[in-house]
């Protein structure tokens, strides 16, 4: 990671107006004093909580917590990295930025992204040489498939000389180095150690990454030239990292965040297509099976998907690929087919963008899809293969991350099957405890278990015999909502005690907790093992020794107190900020009230951190 002496961030962010960097691509509509307020970009909402403060030069969102100065804004906005961002601030501050030696990877990235540079001049200038019978050739074929010149230059198209070294002779002239040509996969070796051109007499269009430098390219044959592959394209490179790239998505990304949703096409001149047809929400896949990464990628700009593939069995068998990946990444995935015989590139072009629009509205949503699939099959006509159908739907959603997504189809598939919601609830909820493979992370995405959680569910399940515990048990009620439950299975756990407290102001059984345990995997060794902990800790001889019995309890409690704590500060902390939030924008009246409701409130975060919740008065809560 390179770094700036901070005299000289300083410098660029003084330099630098927060208000109209952000004001530039979020509207700020309201003000008080020197907070300025629009809907936020990071979250979606209704009301303007997104506030920027001209004072302080720093922006932050009431409604989902992100904030920073005007870097922080440039890094999580335009996904970039701190470098990248004080480097945009420093150009736009007229502000020079020393030269800065990267460490050897960084260079080596450079130079490959310079010569994608020296390469794309090349193929820019040759496509454009009308004296050049090739290029005039190329270029009548790109204008007969209904592309304007303006999509041509906006794309970046070019055209690769027919030859086999003009690219690496000219790059060598300029000083690259042979390992840097293959590095950069723009150049290949062969047999008897000679360097070539990978590219040679095709259309080329340029890769970039969200930084808008170009990674790599695709290139098509010309027409009536039969050459192998139609298309062919960079290999991996250290810059080029296939499963993290979306062609497209560098132009697309503004529009997808507007538009909320994003557009799934397979080929290049399907994308390039559809956005000289004002359809700009697009990325292609270039033609390969998407990756988790890729829909990672996607989700940070819209959870909303539309897969469009051709109307041919190929193009429904890739979409049930892509589907399953980004339910499983959490997007909301709606699938659109095109008619027999077309692809978006000519669908756009015969019918409009109006037409390709309406389509997208008649398509399915994933779930919906994967029913009709199974009907296709014929999976509905026999109970066994009901259920296995149902089965399988359910895997489906199980994988979906958004509850409410998940809730809404949980819904739908009772209906569909006529059965009680409460049954697809119980199918989803075995095994959601279960790991997720993942192809690309080492690590495996295990369903989430707070250990701050466990432990005061812990207490819960130990001490429940006693009217002090009950005592307790009520202290931990009032202070915990459900809500601050992460772990969806000490959540179910806790639902049931709060359910006992209240309905039936008892404690729940072995039998219950049992119960509930044994809808999660996991949970029912765990909750077997915390009770007997609490029942090899207890002393069975005949003269059972107390004072070990207390400690027990004492140590545990203290624990619990601890873990409260570390729940409940932050969410008071959130209230200050909420309360010192209205204090910017109240009239005169209202500050007193909430000057005092912020009192109380710091005093309830001394208080936890200082005794712990058990000295707490309830009436102060
Ligand atoms: P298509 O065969 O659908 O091509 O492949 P296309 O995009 O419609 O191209 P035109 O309209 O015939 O010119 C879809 C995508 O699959 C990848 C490319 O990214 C292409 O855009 N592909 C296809 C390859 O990488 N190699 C190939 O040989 C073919
Ligand atoms: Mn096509």
């Amino acid at each position: 990671m390179p770094t700036y002496d901070q005299e000289l961030v300083d410098r660029i962010l003084a330099a630098t107006d927060i208000v109209a960097l952000v004001g530039s691509v979020v509207p700020l509509t309201k003000r008080s004093g020197d907070n300025l307020f629009g809907r936020c970009p990071f979250h979606k909402e209704k009301t303007a909580s997104f506030s920027v403060n001209r004072r302080k030069q720093i922006f932050h969102c009431f409604g989902c917590g992100v904030g920073g100065d005007a870097i922080g804004w440039l890094m999580r906005y335009e996904k970039i990295n701190f470098p990248e961002a004080v480097r945009r601030l420093a150009e736009q501050a007229k502000i020079d930025l020393p030269r800065y030696r990267p460490s050897g990877e960084d260079s080596l990235n450079e130079s490959l992204f310079r010569l994608h540079e020296v390469a794309q001049k090349l193929f820019l200038e040759r496509l454009r040489d009308s004296s050049n019978t090739k290029a005039q050739s190329a270029m009548d074929y790109l204008l007969g498939r209904g592309l304007t010149p303006e999509t041509i230059d906006s794309c970046g198209i070019g055209l690769a000389p027919d030859s086999w070294d003009t690219f690496a002779l000219l790059a060598m002239r300029e000083g690259f180095r042979i390992e840097q040509l293959l590095g950069s996969g723009l150049c290949g070796r062969n047999d008897s150690g000679n360097v070539y051109d990978r590219f040679r007499d095709r259309i080329t269009f340029p890769i970039q990454n969200l930084s808008n430098r170009i990674v790599g390219f695709g290139a098509r044959v010309l027409p009536g030239k039969d050459d192998g592959a139609k298309y062919l394209n960079s290999p991996e490179t250290a810059i080029y990292k296939k499963s993290e790239i979306l062609y497209g998505l560098p132009w697309a990304r503004d529009e997808i965040r507007k538009q909320d949703s994003v557009i799934v096409v397979e080929g290049y001149l399907d994308l390039i297509s559809l956005h000289q047809f004002g359809v700009q929400n697009v990325v292609a896949t270039s033609g390969t099976a998407l990756t988790n990464r890729q829909a990672r990628l996607l989700h940070r700009f819209s959870p909303k998907v539309f897969l469009v593939y051709d109307g041919d069995e190929a193009g429904r068998r890739a979409s049930l690929r892509g589907g399953d990946v980004m339910i499983a990444e959490g997007l909301d995935v709606h699938v659109a087919f095109l008619p027999e015989g077309e692809d978006p590139d000519t669908y756009v072009q015969k019918f409009g963008a109006e037409a390709f629009h309406g389509l997208l509205l008649q398509g399915q949503g994933w779930l919906e899809h994967q029913y009709a699939h199974f009907v296709r099959l014929g999976a509905l006509n026999s109970p066994s293969d009901t259920v296995a159908a149902l089965r399988e739907l359910i895997r489906v959603l199980r994988e979906m991350s958004d509850s409410t997504i998940q809730n809404f189809w949980v819904k739908r598939i009772a209906q569909r099957f006529q059965i009680a919601e409460s049954v697809v609830r119980h199918e989803l909820s075995r095994g959601t405890i279960a790991t997720r493979n993942d192809d690309d992370e080492t690590v495996d995405t295990q369903t989430e278990w707070n250990e701050d959680e466990a432990q005061i569910i812990a207490f819960l399940v130990k001490y429940r015999e006693t009217p002090e515990d009950f005592e307790y048990h009520k202290r931990i009620h009032r202070w915990l909502k459900p809500d601050i439950f992460t772990t969806p299975p000490l959540r179910a756990l806790y639902d049931l005690f709060v359910r006992k407290w209240l309905e039936e102001n008892e404690f729940p059984e072995i039998s219950d907790l049992i119960a509930t345990a044994k809808l999660f995997p996991q949970l029912e060794d765990w909750v077997n093992s915390v009770l007997m902990q609490k029942l090899s800790k207890i002393p069975h001889q005949p003269n059972p020794s107390v004072i070990d019995e207390i400690d027990f309890f004492e140590h545990d409690l203290a624990m619990t107190e601890e873990k409260i704590r570390v729940l409940m500060v932050p969410v008071y902390e959130r209230q200050i900020e909420e309360i010192e939030f209205k204090i910017v924008r109240a009239s005169q009246q209202e500050l007193p009230e909430l000057f005092q409701s912020k009192h109380q409130v710091n005093r309830i975060i001394k208080q936890l951190q200082k005794t712990g919740f058990l000295a707490i008065s309830t009436s102060d809560l």
